[in-house]
């Protein structure tokens, strides 16, 4: 079977292509800096010929409300239409819990707009919805610092390491396609203020963390269970404490 991971270099792609080269499997690390643009269509053809399974991992290099939606949303065309060409018989994707509860949010709107790409494509998909990576928390932090204070909500978050959702996504890759949505969260629930705190101790980051229900989430607002898993969500096992106290991953 051949695999083409789009955004293969990106920070979840790297580890996946590593992860299924490990597999019997033919495996290609698509993106810009390998010459495949799917904003352009640039290689796209090339990367997906006798393609059996897409993962698309890509991420939007701009977060800006304009940029994220068409990213999402001409690459998502581009990719399905490349897809279609190809004969894909399997599209997977990565997305976030809570999307559609989070449509105040720019970045999320464009999310759920790629989520509806893939649904209406016709081509068998497994959309996955992750929470948050341990590695993102930096940029939580770094969204939410106004004149060197950190203004975060105390609702509950549940983050996941990127090694438990590369665990999952490889399972999701080399199996059936599901038709549907399913999702992944870390093993332990935190007010997000409280993983913030941790993080800004760790990172002798001497900013003041502020906790305020009303702060937004990249322009959304949050309540307990906005960024929470489902009850049937398939749960990573690396706890957060353990990963952020090895110096590798505070950078
Ligand atoms: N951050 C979180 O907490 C979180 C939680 C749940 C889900 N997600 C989702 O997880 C996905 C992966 O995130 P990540 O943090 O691994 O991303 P990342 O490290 O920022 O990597 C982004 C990847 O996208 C590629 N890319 C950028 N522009 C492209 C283009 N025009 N055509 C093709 N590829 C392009 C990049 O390629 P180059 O290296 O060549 O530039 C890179 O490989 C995203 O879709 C995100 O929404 C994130």
């Amino acid at each position: 079977m051949k695999i083409t991971v789009i955004g293969g270099t990106g920070l979840i792609g790297s580890k996946l292509v590593n992860s299924l080269k490990n597999s019997e499997h033919e495996v290609l690390a698509a993106s810009p800096n390998k010459g495949v643009n799917t904003l352009t269509g640039e290689g796209l053809d090339q990367a997906l010929e006798h393609a059996d399974v897409v993962v698309d991992v890509a991420n939007s290099p701009s977060f800006a409300d304009e940029d994220v939606m068409n990213f999402f949303k001409t690459s998502g065309e581009n990719i399905i239409a490349a897809e279609k060409k190809a004969g894909v018989s399997h599209h997977i994707a990565l997305s976030v819990v809570g999307t559609t509860r989070l449509q105040d949010s720019g970045y999320f709107r464009a999310k759920k707009i790629q989520e509806d790409i893939i649904k209406s494509s016709g081509i068998p998909y497994t959309i996955v919805h992750s929470t948050q990576f341990f590695e993102f928390v930096g940029g939580i932090v770094h969204s939410s610092t106004i004149d060197n204070k950190i203004i975060v909500s105390p609702a509950l978050i549940q983050p996941i390491a990127s090694d438990d959702v590369v665990t999952a996504l490889t399972a999701i890759t080399i199996g059936e396609p599901k038709n549907t949505t399913v999702e992944i969260g870390g093993p332990d629930k935190i007010k997000l203020s409280d993983l913030v705190k941790k993080y800004t101790t760790i990172m002798k980051n001497k900013d003041e963390v502020i906790s305020d229900p009303d702060a937004t989430y990249f322009g959304a607002p949050l309540d307990d269970s906005t960024l929470i898993p489902n009850n049937n969500a398939k749960l990573g096992t690396i706890h957060y404490d353990e990963w952020i106290s090895n110096p590798e991953n505070q950078r």
